[in-house]
């Protein structure tokens, strides 16, 4: 049993399954919902599906290879209801009014929209990311965006104490040698994304990776909790947001 609770002030990354971590908080503990899943997408067909992450996401040699993660293999039908699942869970343990944005690509937006409806939560809007460079090929458009679904959990006042955030966010990826993990996002984004919290409200990241999204919440001024199922990178998140020294924490405050 985990100890977050409403006056929780700090941050943390819990390793586990988020479904069964999601069970253990109390309803209406989030402030707001930001997060990446495993889209479960890099790949035609099934076949190619079941290839690894490293396979399916990176370029990178062999020795520089980073390790693998977590549920990526679904079908298609899988996925929708597994996203259904999470996402009504996370929204049981959201408060009233709280954001949800979820990270996705052009082939699972449709059924991250499905699901994130069928949760309960209202669907306001889908962001862009602008990752600047991508690769080129002739006679076809770059993949060159990733997609935040944005929602939140029933009406949202207007007067809620969050500034006016840009619909579309231009951020090469973080590069290579800094990267811990095979898909991890620009820090600078997701301060971005952060802000649409109110002041104080507690961050959750059910899928924490890196880390990044606790850390951009941290460094926003509010307390996180991140899930993380993969023992090294629930590991490598919880040094990230908790440096030991400052020579730990330049690399990411560059
Ligand atoms: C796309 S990555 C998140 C990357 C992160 N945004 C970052 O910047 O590093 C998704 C993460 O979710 C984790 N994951 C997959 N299934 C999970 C589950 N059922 N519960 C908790 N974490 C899970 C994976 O291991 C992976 O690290």
């Amino acid at each position: 049993m985990n100890q977050i609770d409403h006056n929780f002030k700090g941050t943390t990354i819990i390793h586990g399954d988020t479904l069964q971590v999601l069970e253990t908080f109390p309803d209406k503990l989030f402030g707001g919902i930001i997060t990446d899943p495993p889209y479960a997408s890099g790949a035609a067909d099934q076949n190619a599906r079941q290839k690894s992450t490293a396979q399916k996401y990176s370029s990178a040699k062999a020795e520089n290879m980073l390790p693998n993660f977590e549920g990526d293999s679904k079908d298609q039908r899988s996925w929708t209801n597994w996203a259904t699942k999470w996402l009504a869970e996370a929204r049981r343990c959201s408060k009233e009014g709280a954001p949800i944005c979820v990270f996705i690509d052009w082939r699972q937006l449709p059924s991250l929209t499905d699901a994130l409806q069928w949760a309960g939560w209202i669907w306001r809007g889908t962001l862009v990311w602008d990752k600047i460079n991508s690769r080129p090929q002739r006679g076809r458009f770059r993949q060159q965006a990733e997609f935040i679904v944005w929602g939140s959990n029933g009406h949202m006042p207007v007067d809620r104490q969050s500034p006016v955030l840009p619909g579309v966010f231009r951020q090469s990826m973080p590069s290579a040698v800094k990267r811990i993990h095979q898909t991890e996002k620009p820090l600078e984004v997701m301060r971005d994304i952060v802000k649409i919290v109110e002041p104080g409200e507690i961050v959750l990241d059910p899928f924490a990776g890196a880390g990044t999204t606790v850390l951009a919440a941290k460094m926003e001024g509010h307390p996180a909790v991140g899930i993380e199922l993969s023992g090294y990178y629930a590991d490598a998140s919880a040094k990230r947001i908790e440096p030991r020294d400052v020579s730990e924490a330049l690399p990411d405050a560059a």
